[in-house]
């Protein structure tokens, strides 16, 4: 650790907030408060759990999480207008460390084509913004949208303006992913300079990836002299995605000699962890080949590098994997394995589970390892996320049976029941599950739009594990899924009615939500007090 706290970078997490952004990656309230606490258990600083204006179920959720998640300041994104900020003050002022988060565009860009205004109203727009948001708390963040293509001059006056306002942390987004690092090191060099009520102030990046460079930025803006990263787990938001948490926290931790003197409170070792299940709830698979948290991001297959790692690890390695929660497969459980041991590699994994869960995993678990010789780990966490995380099962496959060939063409008939209805259908399609998807569809009576759909071997060997995921539109809004089996068939589909099942949860909040969303546009901005 450093010396004082100016060495510490805070860590920001905006998973559940930009992250949450991503079509399709829409999270129940529940799942929101489950990764909020590993969050907390990762040791994060501030969590951003969402944006509470956006619709009544996010301000549900960020409430949820304000008032059960202990340790991190909790935030949550607000435009900067009255209504939004007492929306995200009413659901985070439960938490002992609440934050107001709020923003405005900068750039001239933003502000002409965005508000048809000119910079001096949109500055007296962030003062009044600022002092009306420290009305109500000590806490407040504001962020200058599109900083990076905000004139240079202009956002030093901005931000001092706001600094004197009361803003306590100054955020200066690359919302476009539109800098380059030497650019934004000499910027925040530069800002600190023009700005001397920075010093009483914390400085913070926010970088987008639509260039590659969202890590590069964060970093070259940190050794400038900002002191929070806003990140994400596995590097999730909105378009490309944000600088990811990962990769932030482990340059780092691992290059001590550029980061001289800086730390982070974040505990890597729950890393790996976080990052499966920011994936699985958020039906967002993870690249392979991604820093630290892909599959491949610690297998060395190269011959050459093989020989030097049983040498030396340090030849090739610059992380040791247990070090960011990645462990080899120390065991294998079998059909053998008693509902004891069971239990306790799943408490070893972290989980806290009701009997009754214990007693539905057990269940597939004996399944599983009948078709499977050894149940590994990662079989393992899967079964435990099924069955944590599931949305209500309203089409649940009762049978399956495919006909396929060379020569055939393919057919499908399934029986598949819906509450205590079951229902049987048949079809033929180009393939086995195209033609299951047929079927799935005239049982649902309704079209959805496949807008992706994937295959994955997630563990190895012949016998391994398939994992399904597909992404379905209905009206316009995204809906995953996602399902394991050692048959692929009955993971595709299985993934197909867990996509269907979310969308029937959504269906029915919908008609059950209560009224006043919030409309889509901009209501008048916070008066001068
Ligand atoms: O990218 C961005 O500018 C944002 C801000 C609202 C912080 O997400
Ligand atoms: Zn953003």
């Amino acid at each position: 650790k450093g010396d004082s706290m100016a060495d510490k970078v805070f860590i920001f997490d905006t998973t559940l907030r930009d992250g949450e952004q991503v079509p399709g990656a829409k999270l129940a309230r529940d799942q929101k408060v489950e990764i909020a606490r590993q969050l907390a258990v990762l040791n994060v600083d501030i969590i951003e759990a969402g944006f509470p204006a956006s619709s009544p179920g996010d301000f549900e959720s960020v409430q949820a999480v304000a008032k059960t998640v202990k340790g991190p300041v909790i935030t949550g994104l607000a435009r900067a207008v009255k209504k939004d900020i007492d929306t995200l003050w009413d659901a985070v002022k439960v938490a002992k460390r609440p934050r107001i988060h709020t923003f405005l565009g900068t750039s001239d860009i933003h502000i002409q084509k965005k508000f048809r205004a000119d910079r001096e109203k949109i500055l007296q727009w962030c003062v009044d913004t600022v002092k009306y948001a420290r009305s109500l708390c000590r806490d407040v963040e504001f962020s200058t949208e599109d900083a990076s293509r905000t004139d240079f001059e202009y956002l030093c006056r901005t931000v001092d303006a706001i600094v004197k306002a009361g803003a306590t942390t100054i955020n200066i987004p690359d919302t476009v992913g539109y800098a380059t690092p030497m650019e934004m090191a000499d910027r925040v060099r530069r800002l600190k300079e023009k700005v001397p009520g920075l010093d009483h102030a914390i400085l913070s990046m926010h970088c987008h990836d639509d260039l590659g460079m969202s890590t590069a930025n964060t970093l070259a803006g940190i050794l400038a002299g900002a002191r929070q990263a806003e990140v994400t787990v596995n590097g999730i938001g909105e378009r490309a995605g944000n600088a990811s948490l990962e990769e932030v926290v482990l340059a780092i931790k691992t290059r001590k000699d550029i980061f001289t003197g800086l730390y982070t409170d974040v505990n890597t070792k729950e890393i790996a962890k976080t990052s499966r299940m920011v994936s699985k709830l958020m039906g967002l698979p993870i690249q392979r080949n991604k820093a630290i948290v892909g599959s491949n991001a610690f297998a060395h297959s190269s011959g050459i590098h093989q020989d030097g790692i049983i040498k030396d690890r340090s030849t090739y390695e610059i992380i040791r994997p247990e070090d960011v929660g990645v462990t080899a497969h120390t065991f294998a459980l079998t059909a053998r394995s008693g509902r004891a041991a069971l239990k306790h590699h799943i408490s070893g994994m972290g989980h806290r589970l009701t009997d009754a869960q214990l007693a539905e995993i057990y269940e597939k678990f004996l399944v599983l390892a009948d078709k499977k010789k050894e149940v590994l780990v990662e079989d393992l966490e899967i079964l435990v996320q099924d069955t944590l995380f599931k949305v209500p099962e309203t089409y649940k496959l009762i049978n399956l049976q495919i006909l396929s060939g060379t020569k055939a063409t393919p057919m499908a008939a399934l029986k598949v029941q819906r509450n205590n209805e079951v229902i049987e259908e048949a079809a033929t399609g180009n393939g086995p599950i195209d033609a299951a998807y047929k079927c799935i569809e005239r049982i649902v009576g309704a079209n959805f739009q496949l807008i992706d759909f994937g295959l994955n071997a997630v563990t190895s060997g012949k016998d391994a594990i398939g994992e399904a995921r597909v992404r379905i539109r209905s009206n316009g809004t995204i809906f995953s899924g996602g399902a394991s089996s050692t048959d692929i068939i009955e993971a595709a589909i299985k993934a197909y009615l867990s996509a269907i099942n979310r969308w029937v949860a959504a269906e029915a909040k919908t008609t059950t939500g209560k009224k006043g969303a919030a409309k889509k546009a901009l209501p008048a901005p916070i008066e001068a007090p």
